[in-house]
């Protein structure tokens, strides 16, 4: 063979070797479960339930609330309000929560339909006395007695208003919350102009030096996975264990959620219990190794010696997952 053929075959190689690495990263189909298969008419549903106080005691607030689109989904107050005050955890984003194999910081549930509260025996955040603080039979009554919903929900389900249909309508919705034309879907998807130089060097650092890759894994940036990372103790709680609270093993004290990070630039917090409120702090906290006086912190968690620049570049690539789509959810008209 010759020498310049040889070359040209390398670089193929190579070109395809890259290519691959890209394709990792593709958000997959979104799993949906056997008995919500999505159709329209839930979806729209689910997007006028969440906008709508009617699900909550004395019509006070709704899902988008503490949900604010505006900031990525995720909550605009460190630590969420509900009628119990203040609660000690910042709401993460529902931007792409279709994809975690659990919900909320410590994982307790399994599905988007078990996290509403709607369905019968679990608690979320609708039936919650603390949050929304509704009477989730007494909802399904009324919202039956919406002729508008009413008709809505026998297009959708065959059936009138119940808890159970409720939760599923707002789980299809959220099914649509996904960041998939974020600039970096449209990157991995093959359009090389989609992020700039800064955010490929950004990219980079997180895949390399930055050591963020050990736990926001291809394909989902989360390896739905719980961690202890050190993240300061704020707010009303003495102390948050996280996912010890779910499992009582100790091994399991002070880890929550890897979250996925898309839309995440656009977030006015961050952390379970909103400790910190910009990226550059995030990316300070990782920089110093987290909290090494935080006894069962993740060993993958250490000093990172990351650049002014270095830092710059991951921000710049932490911006293109924001699908800006998702930041102009906006309230329907509701029945
Ligand atoms: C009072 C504020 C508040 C309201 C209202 C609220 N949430 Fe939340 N949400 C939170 C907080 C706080 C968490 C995290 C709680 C935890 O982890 O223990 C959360 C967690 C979630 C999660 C889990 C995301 C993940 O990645 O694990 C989803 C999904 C969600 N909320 C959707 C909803 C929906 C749908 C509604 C309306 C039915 C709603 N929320 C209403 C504050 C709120
Ligand atoms: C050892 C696993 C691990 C590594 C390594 C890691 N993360 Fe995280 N990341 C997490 C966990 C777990 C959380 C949530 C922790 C909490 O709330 O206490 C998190 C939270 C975040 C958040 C906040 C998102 C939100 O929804 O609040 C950002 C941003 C973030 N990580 C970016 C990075 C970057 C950038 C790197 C590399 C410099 C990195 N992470 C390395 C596990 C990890």
């Amino acid at each position: 063979m010759k020498k310049t053929s040889l070359f040209l075959l390398l670089m193929g190689m190579l070109s395809a070797a890259q290519a691959d690495d890209l394709s990792a990263w593709k958000l997959p189909p979104v799993p949906v479960p056997k008995d919500n298969p999505l159709n329209p008419d839930k979806e729209k549903l689910g997007h006028q339930l969440l906008f709508d106080n009617r699900l909550s005691k004395n019509d006070s607030m709704n899902c988008a609330s503490c949900h604010l689109p505006e900031t990525g989904g995720g909550g605009p107050t460190p630590r969420a309000f509900g009628h119990g005050g203040e609660l000690g955890r910042w709401a993460p984003s529902w931007v792409n929560s279709a994809y975690s194999t659990s919900l909320f910081w410590d994982g307790r549930a399994d599905s988007l339909e078990q996290q509403t509260g709607a369905m019968p025996g679990h608690m979320g955040p609708i039936t919650a006395p603390g949050e929304m603080g509704g009477d989730i039979d007494a909802i399904a009554t009324r919202l039956n007695g919406i002729p508008g919903y009413k008709k809505a929900f026998e297009k959708a389900f065959g059936e009138g208003v119940t808890p159970q249909n409720i939760a599923k309508a707002i789980a299809s919705y959220e099914r649509t919350l996904i960041a998939s034309s974020s600039p970096f879907q449209r990157y991995v998807s093959g359009d090389r102009k989609a992020i700039s130089a800064s955010a490929k060097r950004g990219f980079d650092i997180f895949q390399g030096k930055g050591r963020c890759t050990l736990c926001h894994t291809p394909p989902l940036m989360t390896d739905n996975g719980f961690h202890n990372i050190g993240v300061p103790q704020v707010g009303p709680m003495k102390e948050d264990l996280g996912r010890f609270e779910v499992t009582k093993d100790p091994a399991d004290k002070g880890k929550f959620k890897t979250p996925s990070l898309y839309n995440s630039a656009s977030f006015a917090f961050f952390m379970h219990d909103g400790a910190f409120s910009s990226l550059h702090e995030v990316i300070d906290h990782y920089n110093k190794g987290g909290n090494p006086g935080e006894a069962n912190q993740d060993p993958l968690i250490t000093r990172l010696d990351l650049s002014e620049k270095d830092k710059a570049d991951l921000i710049a690539f932490l911006n293109t997952l924001t699908d800006e789509r998702l930041n102009r959810v906006h309230q329907p008209a509701l029945p």
